[in-house]
């Protein structure tokens, strides 16, 4: 039984697709342990909480400084010790010891196809908005491992997505969460549960 540790920051919409994947078996071999956020008004929580599941807040802001913060993170994580860290719109940069704790173990869920709209300062509706500005046709979703860089690891799984004409960043931020983020998340955490793509050692 792969033991997901699964980070949020927001709404939890991805964090809820993962829940009723596990529940309908679309994803088997795989429990979540605990979800942490780094937002105590975070609704992810709330899921969490409702389907008890363990959730724990872990706030930079309760800490005296970033690197104060990023040890708690990786001793919780230590004490946790998950098979599979997911982040699940979790926006908190990941510190460099955490990626080599658990390399090859974290993956992120991104609503862009990746390599467009991503890296610094692409995140939620700012990744809708930037596709919207340029004018794209097509965009989507990416899950990927995690590693040093930002949004820069191993891809996993993408899915394309339809621009209409006329699409607020919020209609197709949703378009992209229903049609690719709700599918290939759960997929790639099933596939990994069940070998069909190695996790490191
Ligand atoms: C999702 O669209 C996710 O892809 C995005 O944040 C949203 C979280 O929604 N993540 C990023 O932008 C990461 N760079 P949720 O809390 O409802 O799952």
């Amino acid at each position: 039984m792969l033991k997901v540790c699964v980070c949020v920051s927001g709404g939890g919409t991805n964090l809820q697709a993962i829940i009723d994947a596990i529940k309908d078996g679309r994803i088997t071999n795989a429990e979540i342990d605990t979800v942490i956020s780094n937002n105590a008004d975070a609704y992810a929580l709330e899921r969490a909480k409702q389907n008890g599941i363990n959730a724990i807040c872990l706030s930079p802001k309760s800490f005296e400084n970033r690197d104060a913060f990023n040890d708690a993170f990786l001793d919780k994580l230590k004490e946790i010790n998950p098979d599979l860290i997911v982040l699940a719109g979790f926006l908190v940069v990941i510190p460099p010891q955490v990626i080599r704790a658990f390399r090859n173990r974290i993956i992120n869920i991104h609503p862009s196809l990746i390599p467009s709209f991503c890296g610094t300062g692409y995140y939620g509706l700012k990744v809708h908005e930037a596709a919207l500005k340029r004018g794209v046709k097509i965009t989507g979703a990416t899950v990927h491992f995690v590693d040093e860089g930002t949004d820069t690891g191993p891809i996993i799984a993408q899915k394309a997505v339809e621009v209409k004409e006329g699409d607020t960043p919020k209609e197709l931020q949703l378009r992209v969460m229903e049609e690719a983020e709700w599918v290939i998340l759960p997929k790639a955490i099933d596939m990994i549960a069940n070998g069909l793509i190695s996790i490191g050692e």
